[in-house]
């Protein structure tokens, strides 16, 4: 695993050159390898209504299921910064990891001494997997998240 962490760490650093970030000057990549093998790169894009931001993990992966289909999963992600200073994925990304993740999915990212790699489930605990959908005729069905 770890020839895979240099390779994506070396790829999201490559993807973050991409990145539009006029707002926040904080230029972030990401890169991905599926469980099959597929490799997948993306950058942060923000916008002036600053809340329409996109991160750099959810672009990427988002990319991922647009061009493999819903079955896609993700075996190890990787995020870099263009300072490479320390950055731990946000929340939002950590649910969206989350949904396309396995419990073996691995992410790396810069801690405050270097580079640190994280199960998913330790990323997120208590993670909002699962919920109770309750119709107008009172039926109740049982809707959970992908993983
Ligand atoms: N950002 C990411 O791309 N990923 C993260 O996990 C943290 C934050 C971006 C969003 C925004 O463009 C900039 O970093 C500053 O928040």
């Amino acid at each position: 695993m770890e020839d895979i962490q240099t390779k994506l760490i070396d790829l999201a650093k490559k993807a973050q050159e991409k990145s539009y970030s006029p707002y926040s000057k904080f230029a972030v990549g990401a890169a991905l390898i599926t469980q099959d093998g597929s490799i997948f790169t993306g950058c942060n894009v923000e916008n002036i209504s600053y809340g329409l931001t996109s991160c750099g993990e959810r672009n990427t992966i988002f990319k991922m299921i647009s061009e493999k289909g819903p079955n896609a999963k993700i075996k190890a992600l990787a995020l870099s910064t263009k300072a490479d200073i320390p950055c731990s994925p946000c929340g939002a990304c950590r649910q969206v990891i989350l949904e396309f993740s396995t419990p073996e999915t691995l992410v790396f990212f810069k801690g405050k001494s270097g580079y640190v790699s994280y199960a998913v489930k330790d990323l997120l605990p208590g993670a909002f997997t699962e919920f109770e959908a309750v119709g107008h005729d009172g039926s109740s069905t049982t809707i959970q998240s992908g993983i």
